[in-house]
């Protein structure tokens, strides 16, 4: 599949940074993630080629952010329960927002780039969100790029938060404290991600 043409699209619209030094981190830490997943079998198996394309179509999992007040995104402390709806509403509207140009639906990469954008908050056991999506109906690459986003939200500080330690953070995840997740990613996640993190986060960025 070729996603240039959905890439040169929203490099202009401007929903794509995918050169900032955080941009790069995540992706190669969803490429690490995707390509152990996938030797281990606990994920259907891709090819270096897909590893590459959905380690980059991560990239936009939030593209639905611009659509929330900057207060509400850069709150210090915690969302009060009306500000968390509008916070999650990114899923959805990021979908919204990506719908509305009509050149990047005609691309080959929009279902994909659609799905990341939905479905990235849904969790293993259906309490996630928007769709409330439970199991493999969630698309397996989907559901590592879920994982990915909690462990890197966990080991970077956010307004509301520190940053966790590396075994801290892979802990949270692997008692759901960051949602349910595939048991079988949970189990080959906890045995990996001390040398991944080590490859991804080696270099500053
Ligand atoms: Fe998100
Ligand atoms: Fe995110």
């Amino acid at each position: 599949m070729n996603i240039e043409p959905a890439f040169t699209v929203l490099r202009r619209e401007q929903l794509l940074m995918d050169h900032a030094p955080h941009s790069v981190q995540f992706e190669n830490l969803t490429g690490q993630l995707l390509r152990t997943f996938s030797a281990a079998a606990v994920i259907p198996p891709l090819t270096m080629a897909e590893i590459r394309l959905y380690a980059t179509l991560a990239l936009l999992h939030d593209v639905g952010k611009r659509a929330i007040p900057q207060e509400i995104l850069n709150k210090p402390g915690y969302l009060t329960p009306e500000e968390f709806e509008v916070m999650k509403s990114h899923t959805t509207q990021g979908c919204e927002l990506l719908e509305n140009i009509p050149e990047l639906r005609e691309c080959e990469a929009f279902p994909l780039i659609c799905d990341v954008c939905r479905h990235h908050h849904e969790r293993w056991d259906g309490s996630g969100y928007p769709d409330r999506l439970a199991g493999d109906s969630i698309t397996p690459w989907v559901q590592v790029v879920g994982l990915a986003d909690a462990f890197d939200a966990l080991i970077h500080p956010r307004v509301y938060k520190p940053a966790y330690p590396q075994d801290q953070a892979s802990d949270m995840i692997a008692s759901g404290a960051c949602g349910i997740f595939n048991p079988l990613l949970l189990a080959c996640f906890a045995q990996h991600i001390g040398e991944i993190y080590a490859v991804v986060y080696s270099s500053d960025g």
